[in-house]
């Protein structure tokens, strides 16, 4: 009866190596002095990882976290291993659309320039529908809204999108409940290290090829398809506007502005 358990478990580690040999690598040596780069959710795991790779290429990079006491150790952390002590803290909470507002000023009053914009920040509650202070429901307001009203306030830009693979972090333990216990297993079964999981964010915000592409969507480092869903032209346009009338965007807040 050995092989019961023993056929499983070589089936998942062997699962586990290719799943992390096949990962996409950001090869780019590209130095990035002179430059600033905000990475939100910087205090843990892809967005920590991400910060540290920009902070040792030598840019000013500002942790966007909500946790300011866990995020000023992570900033050490970060100074210490990547020799740049140009790595500051600043407090935001994309959940909440004031401090998105209030945060983004504060950086365009005191940053002469904003060259890369990491928007990391998330959650991942499936259980409790909870809503904000401003109406919207928590993990829409975490993972989207907030990042939609910050990228509208401070660029004008080349930007794209990613998925990371399935990313050991605390995102899971954090969500709790059923869903919280599953996706722990399959984070502990297959899956990268963060590290690894930041690679494809750290390809699009530094590799040279990037600097002319935008509005595409990438899986291990490279161009991928994204959901039927989120490439329908119609869609994408309704969840723009709606979200422009969510955030109560003002016409002098983006140059995008639509509605
Ligand atoms: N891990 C995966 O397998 C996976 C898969 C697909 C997509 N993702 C996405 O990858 C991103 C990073 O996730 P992760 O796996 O690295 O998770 P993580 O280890 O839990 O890190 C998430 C980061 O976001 C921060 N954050 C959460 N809510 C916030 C808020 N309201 N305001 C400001 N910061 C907030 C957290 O701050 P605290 O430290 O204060 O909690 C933490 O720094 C997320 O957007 C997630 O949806 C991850």
């Amino acid at each position: 009866m050995w092989y019961v358990i023993f056929i499983p478990v070589v089936a998942v580690a062997i699962t586990h190596v290719v799943y992390n040999w096949q990962a996409g690598r950001c090869h780019s040596q590209r130095r990035l002095d002179g430059k600033t780069a905000l990475v939100t959710g910087a205090s843990a795991g892809i967005g920590k990882e991400t910060a540290l790779d920009l902070a040792k290429r030598g840019a000013r990079v500002i942790l966007a976290c909500r946790n300011v006491e866990k995020a000023q150790h992570v900033a050490d952390e970060i100074i210490k291993e990547s020799g740049n002590s140009d790595v500051v803290v600043r407090e935001v909470d994309t959940s909440d659309l004031s401090s998105v507002r209030h945060f983004a000023n504060e950086i365009l009053k005191t940053e002469t320039h904003l060259d890369i914009l990491v928007n990391n920040a998330g959650i991942f509650a499936p259980y409790h529908r909870t809503l904000t202070t401003d109406g919207l429901e928590l993990t829409m307001a975490t993972n989207h809204y907030g990042h939609f009203l910050l990228t509208n306030i401070l660029l004008g830009i080349i930007a794209n999108s990613l998925h990371p693979g399935c990313v050991r972090t605390e995102i899971a333990s954090k969500a709790g409940g059923l869903s919280g216990f599953f996706l722990s297993l399959l984070q502990y079964l297959v899956s990268k290290d963060s590290k690894l999981g930041a690679q494809t964010s750290i390809h699009l915000a530094v590799s040279e090829e990037i600097d002319s592409v935008s509005g595409k969507y990438f899986v291990d480092c490279k161009e991928s398809t994204c959901s039927k869903l989120a490439s329908h032209r119609g869609m994408s346009k309704k969840l723009w506007l709606a979200s422009e009338l969510d955030v109560k965007l003002e016409p002098h807040e983006s140059i995008l502005y639509t509605s």
